[in-house]
């Protein structure tokens, strides 16, 4: 019967992380997987969360099957989150929202829901973008080509010839955008930059899908939200509200990985746009794993929606990306005294969990097998897996490889 299935070659980032779990050297360092780790290299329980699970353990509630859909409480929190409490979007009711098994169960869900009701349509996603974008909407059975995004010269968005692909581009494709800290580059599109991106994506007939995974890790919880609330208020050809996908994660920015908690929105034209689609993503969800779980869920809804636990997990949030930020200055640092002829200053500009290194598939091999340091081989690092205590030998680990 299965003589024919052919074996699975592994996931460019998640056997990685396994490869590292089996590493039997003491002095390991991962910078492979985006999770962040605090200074001592642990995965934190952040303390607003432990105070939010403690609460929910505490209802001693029934554990009944969610709606399809998800929690009630948990889908309003997130949406205040994402568009502001109060926007015009959420009180015209025109934003379909559903709890998903983390953001990449919304991508996939998305991903059907595109593949049902626009089945011509292409999905372009950035170059390089998150190795598994490709995978899942081509595994939903849609065609995926990929828009300039990193230029590789500079270290810099190829801003330009991103949008002068996206100009000529099939109208209806589906365009991926990072809201914030792109992952892998960490190169992100400033606000004007945006400002200039979404009345062509209107102009062109194109439908934005953005993933915002890392919202709180760039420049804090609203600032990462610019891109999403600028589709927002914009309009599309027809002069109606733009309509956009968005999915987001609690995975980094409350650390509950495991809890797969994430949501996919849909902000349609207007409201009866909505119930319909609402009902698609629903269809969707029962067919594929009926309902979400309920436990993260209720955890993330109590942290969003209790003010006591909002301000102690925005402080601890500000506190993860201010580490990150830390870090990439001592990495720097090291860097630049080892090689002062080159430019390093990538680390310090790009946002979020990630930099692309430059370095290439041959020299991430050599940190690995030489010094024990893992990258992703398409030369990301994940900064939030470096600490006091591994940044310098990281340094000094890239500047041999550098040195040749
Ligand atoms: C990553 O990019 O490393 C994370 O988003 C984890 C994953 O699922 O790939």
């Amino acid at each position: 019967m299965f003589e024919h299935v052919e074996p699975f070659g592994g996931d460019p980032i998640l056997s990685l992380n396994e490869d590292f779990q089996k590493d039997p050297r003491q002095a390991k360092i991962n910078l492979s997987i985006g999770i962040y780790f605090d200074d001592a290299g642990r995965i934190p329980v952040l303390d607003s969360v432990r105070q939010a699970e403690a609460k929910v353990v505490a209802r001693n509630a029934p554990k009944p099957y969610l709606p399809i859909e998800g929690a009630a409480n948990f889908r309003e929190e997130v949406q205040k989150l994402l568009f502001g409490a109060g926007h015009d979007a959420l009180a015209a009711g025109r934003v379909a929202t559903i709890q998903s098994v983390g953001s990449s169960g919304g991508l996939k869900v998305g991903a059907d829901f595109i593949a049902r009701w626009l089945p011509g349509s292409e999905v372009w996603v950035s170059d390089p973008s998150w190795e598994n974008h490709r995978s899942m909407f081509e595994g939903a059975g849609l065609a995926v080509r990929s828009y300039p995004y990193y230029d590789a010269s500079t270290g810099a968005l190829a801003f330009d010839a991103m949008c002068e692909a996206l100009r000529r581009i099939p109208a209806k494709s589906v365009v991926l955008l990072h809201a914030c800290c792109h992952n892998p580059t960490g190169v992100d599109l400033t606000r004007a930059q945006w400002d200039a991106l979404i009345p062509l994506l209107a102009e062109h007939d194109l439908l934005p899908y953005v993933d915002l995974a890392y919202q709180g890790f760039g420049d804090g919880i609203v600032e990462d939200a610019y891109a999403l609330r600028a589709l927002a208020a914009a309009r599309g050809r027809d002069g109606r509200p733009l309509s956009f996908f968005v999915v987001n994660s609690f995975s980094k920015s409350m650390s509950l990985y495991g809890e797969r908690c994430g949501a996919l929105s849909v902000a349609c034209a207007d409201r009866q746009e909505a119930v319909n689609v609402l009902g698609q993503l629903k269809f969707t969800v029962r067919r594929n794993y009926s309902s979400p779980p309920i436990h993260g869920g209720q955890i993330v809804a109590a942290v969003l929606g209790e003010p006591e636990l909002r301000r102690a997990w925005e402080s601890e949030l500000g506190a993860m990306r201010e580490r990150i930020q830390a870090m990439r200055k001592a990495l720097h640092a090291t860097l630049v005294q080892k090689m002062p002829a080159r430019d390093f200053d990538y680390f310090l500009t790009q946002r979020g969990m990630f930099s692309y290194t430059g370095l290439g598939p041959a020299q991430v091999d050599r940190l690995r097998d030489e010094f024990a340091v893992y990258l992703v081989r398409s030369g990301r690092m994940c900064v939030a897996g470096l600490n006091s205590g591994n940044v310098e030998a990281t340094g000094l680990a890239m500047a041999a490889v550098l040195d040749g």
